[in-house]
């Protein structure tokens, strides 16, 4: 049975009390913390940076998962790691040599993943897998909370999720297939039907003020999840 783990966004919390939303978010079930980083450049928003990711470190032993939105990417990969970073993702446009930046990744202790924007093609994934740990399939494009989910990403799930296990098969391996974008109570079972098992969610969680009771609902969609029938 497939294991899924819920990663909320911090981009929807409330940043006045980061400290207490994410042992909140935590307690009430949270696998991941997702950790949004925007540059104002690569996308046109300005978020939080690796000072932010080191107070938060202490206030929970769950992997925080660094979503890099910017670019360039390399100078900034180390601090993250220093910071606590257990994942960094970043997109393959922020980078000059996406390669090199996966290696620089997985070089400072944490585990490397590649993102893909809506319309980026998923070609860019030929000759890295051995080099990735996580895909993330962007299902909005980057830059804000609170947008609608585009139904093209399943689609592109799909495809990801056969591609991973065609190669985790050959090689023994383990690589995530994480979703980001639009992701609630009410389509996290279909988007776990077409293969993501890592599920981003913002504004579905910390816009609700019962954080255990979205997760748990969420917990009982993927429940009814079967893989082996839409896969
Ligand atoms: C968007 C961010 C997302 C965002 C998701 O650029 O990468 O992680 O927080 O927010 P929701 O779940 O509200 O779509
Ligand atoms: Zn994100």
């Amino acid at each position: 049975m497939t294991q899924f783990r819920l990663s909320p966004s911090i981009l929807s919390a409330d940043f006045a009390i980061l400290g207490e939303e994410v042992r909140n978010v935590v307690a009430a079930g949270a696998d991941w913390i997702h950790f949004d980083v925007m540059d104002n450049h690569y996308v046109p928003n300005l978020t939080i940076g690796p000072m932010v990711c080191e107070a938060l470190r202490p206030h929970t032993d769950v992997p925080i998962d660094v979503h890099l939105m910017v670019r360039p990417v390399d100078r900034i990969v180390p601090d993250f790691a220093k910071a606590g970073a257990n994942v960094i993702s970043f997109h393959p446009e922020g980078s000059d040599h996406i390669d090199r930046t996966l290696s620089l990744i997985r070089d400072h202790g944490c585990k490397a993943g590649l993102v893909f924007n809506p319309a980026t093609s998923l070609n860019y994934l030929d000759h890295v897998m051995d080099k990735v740990d996580l895909v993330l399939i962007m299902s909005v494009n980057p830059g804000f909370g609170g947008q609608s989910f585009i139904p093209e990403a399943l689609n592109k799930l799909r495809e990801v999720r056969r591609r991973i296990d065609e190669y985790c098969e050959r090689t023994g391996r383990e690589i995530h297939l994480e979703v980001d974008g639009g992701v609630k109570i009410d389509n996290i079972r279909e988007i776990a039907e077409a293969g993501a098992d890592t599920f981003v969610a913002g504004s579905a969680i910390f816009g609700k003020h019962d954080y255990r009771d979205v997760i748990a609902q969420m917990r009982a969609e993927l429940a009814k999840v079967n893989t082996g029938e839409a896969r």
